[in-house]
């Protein structure tokens, strides 16, 4: 997929703005700010978790999708085949299959309003993305609840392994820690981690 595509694809994410990130995650009792990633970062990401999982073209899940701009990246940037987000907050899953529509992806890349945590909610991808820096303890230990009862999959998080540990995750390997940016200027930095869940 050529750069351009990829910048059009930013650039419909960047139209959103904040309009999305005012109503609150009510698991959440913090700021609601967010630091978008960089796409250079999620190019970054995407190989190091694919390389994990073991796999060439595959899914992607993305665990509290926000509006979608990782979904959107992974499937035009060729990186997944396919890539489903789960998301609590409505008006940013309104405005994310917008914003997919608009960009044609919405056959390869689709997002439902859901609490990932909920037992109703299953994971189904070997890929698992979990941009976690927000989430609280509570939210954590949910997540590893259900990762525990899963499938074997690789995953990245922005949370450490003593963090995932002391929510009580099992089985867990680190395979790689690396660092990205995120957009805004100056740049943040932030520390991710890939994870290889073995499970039975
Ligand atoms: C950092 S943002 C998502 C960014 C997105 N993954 C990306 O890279 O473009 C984290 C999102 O997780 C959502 N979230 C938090 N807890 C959730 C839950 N239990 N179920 C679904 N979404 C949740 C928040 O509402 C927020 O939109």
């Amino acid at each position: 997929m050529t750069t351009s595509r990829l910048s059009r694809v930013h650039a419909r994410f960047d139209q959103i703005g904040f309009q999305a990130w005012v109503e609150r995650d009510p698991r959440h009792s913090g700021s609601q700010m967010l630091s978008e990633l960089s796409p250079r970062s999620y190019d970054y990401i995407f190989r190091m978790l694919k390389q994990a999982a073991g796999v060439d073209d595959t899914t992607l899940c993305d665990l509290g999708a926000g509006c979608g701009r990782a979904l959107a990246h992974a499937v035009a940037s060729g990186a997944f085949v396919r890539a489903t987000g789960v998301e609590i907050v409505q008006k940013r899953v309104d405005v994310g299959l917008k914003a997919l529509a608009d960009l044609r992806l919405a056959h390869a890349a689709t997002l439902e309003q859901g609490d990932f945590c909920s037992s109703e909610y299953a994971i189904d991808a070997p890929c698992v993305l979990c941009y976690d820096l927000v989430f609280e303890l509570e939210v954590v230990r949910l997540l590893a609840t259900k990762l525990n009862a899963g499938a074997n999959r690789a995953m990245v998080s922005f949370k450490s392994p003593q963090r995932w540990e002391a929510a009580g995750l099992t089985g867990f390997s680190l395979v790689h820690t690396g660092r990205v940016d995120s957009t805004s200027d100056p740049p943040e930095r932030f520390t991710f981690f890939v994870y290889t869940l073995a499970r039975g």
